[in-house]
């Protein structure tokens, strides 16, 4: 890109300079004329009234009018025979002159004209007719050489040229710093993105400045930001996703071991054991159903399946399937979700939000305990507050629990059979719905989950 400036600069340059000298040698050039022709017009005039003398009055009326040495002065009558010639070593007198000039000037047209002649150069010639009672009786015939002018412009060219090149080589050589400044930081980024298809590193390129390619530079950088991030969780989360699949595995191993260990067992013990590496198998299977889904949803985070439901019949359903565990732990579980709003969701992926939220709050509530659900609808946005009076969420644990198999309670979370997906199932299909998630909560007293889903999702009939 540089070059190509440099070059049409250039270009530029040498085309001006073409354009100048062209101008500035056809001035001259008429100026010159112009001044022959008059310095012509006036001899023509004064000569008029002393042509029938010849010689001597003609050479005495030149004399006195002092014309410039350097302009050669012939006057010849109407047949081009020259009267007088102001070069002393002249042999013209007497005889036929057929320039072109004093031809034309004969036929009626005086003439100005600048020619190039072997054997002097560049020289401006110019025939005035003398008149006297309007009849031609003679030709008055300026020539000087125009080598002066020509001799200028060649000067003005070869300084012209001068400056031309130096002038291009100071171009040249801040082109190509200017190049290698814009191009360096190109070039890094061609490396840094080099690198991270050949090594697969993540990089960023040096920042300074504060032009555009510094902001694209930033811009870069928190690029591969994001994808170190992303990709760093992807490791937490396959190798999380490894431990918590290796765990049931190894116990259904140690159990199996164990009974094969024995001749003869009772048959008690054998269903015992058999029992436990059930559960281990369920266990297994909800981590593996859980994880399809949430790998599902990354995947097709893009092609929800947006329908117009009532949310009310969702979370309706949600609370028919939760209601029987509820009964079962004895936790009191409230509804008061009175009028139907219509809004433009994915109907599944909707309901596994809202049941992973009040499945969590029967989980975590021991007996006795409440666990109320509501929705309001604003301006802004429609909420599902899920409120229970549970065990609690400590302050410092409440940013993680959406993350991948986090659980607060480690050791607990084996009891009541919880994978740490949950809440990053719910935390996802809300999130694709441009919506968010909040949460509150006192240890020992409760928690309040709020799924806030923006006004914008509402189902009006235009859309
Ligand atoms: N209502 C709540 N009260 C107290 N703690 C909660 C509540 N909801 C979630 N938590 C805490 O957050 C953790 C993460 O919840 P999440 O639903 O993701 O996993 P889970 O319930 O353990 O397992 P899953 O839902 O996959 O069966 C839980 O283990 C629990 O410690
Ligand atoms: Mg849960």
């Amino acid at each position: 890109m540089v070059l190509t400036y440099f070059f049409i600069i250039l270009l530029t340059l040498f085309m001006l300079s073409i354009y100048m000298l062209d101008t500035i040698e056809q001035y001259f050039f008429n100026r010159e004329e112009m001044e022959l022709l008059t310095r012509a017009n006036i001899v023509a005039g004064i000569t008029s009234r002393h042509i029938e003398y010849r010689d001597d009055a003609i050479a005495r009326v030149i004399d006195d009018m002092k014309i410039d040495r350097a302009i050669r002065v012939i006057i010849t009558d109407k047949e081009a025979i020259v009267l007088f010639d102001n070069r002393e070593e002249s042999d013209l007198e007497g005889k036929v002159l057929l320039k072109e000039e004093i031809i034309h000037a004969l036929n009626g047209k005086d003439a100005v004209r600048s020619n190039y002649e072997e054997s002097s150069g560049w020289v401006i010639n110019t025939a005035v007719r003398v008149i006297k009672d309007r009849e031609i009786i003679g030709v008055v015939f300026l020539t000087t050489s125009a080598e002066r002018i020509v001799r200028f412009v060649e000067d003005i060219r070869n300084k012209l040229f001068i400056i031309s090149l130096v002038v291009s080589i100071f171009i040249g050589f801040f082109s190509s710093i200017l190049a290698r400044i814009i191009t360096a930081p190109i070039l890094n980024f061609t490396a840094a993105i080099k690198n991270m298809e050949d090594e697969k590193t993540i990089e960023k390129v040096p920042v300074t400045g504060n032009d555009e390619i510094t902001q694209l530079g930033k811009a870069f950088n928190k690029m591969s930001e994001r994808l170190n991030e992303e990709e760093e969780k992807r490791k937490v989360f396959v190798s999380n996703a490894s431990h918590e699949l290796r765990t049931p595995l190894s116990s259904i191993k140690v159990m199996a071991d164990s009974l094969l260990q024995f001749e003869s067992l009772d048959m008690s013990i054998v269903k015992e054991f058999l029992g436990d590496i059930n559960n281990e198998i369920d266990r297994l299977s909800r981590i593996v159903n859980k994880l399809l889904l949430l790998t599902k949803m990354d995947a097709e985070e893009k092609e929800l399946e947006m329908k117009k439901v009532d949310i009310k019949k969702v979370i309706d359903s949600v609370y028919k399937s939760l209601l029987p565990l509820a009964k079962e732990k004895n936790v009191h579980l409230d509804y008061e979700v009175a009028d139907s709003v219509f809004m433009k969701i994915d109907e599944d992926k909707m309901w596994e939000a809202i049941f992973n939220i009040v499945d969590n709050s029967i989980k975590y509530t021991s007996a006795n305990g409440k666990v109320s659900i509501r929705m309001h609808k604003t301006r802004q946005d429609v909420q599902i507050i899920i409120e229970d009076s549970g065990i609690g969420i400590p302050a410092h644990e409440i940013d993680k629990i959406f993350g991948r198999f986090y659980r607060v309670d480690k050791a607990r979370a084996r009891e009541t059979g919880g994978t740490g997906l949950g809440l990053s199932i719910a935390m996802q299909a809300v999130k694709s719905h441009s919506g968010d998630i909040e949460v509150s909560s006192e240890e020992g007293i409760g928690s309040v989950f709020n799924i806030i889903l923006p006004s914008g999702i509402i189902w009006n009939e235009n859309n």
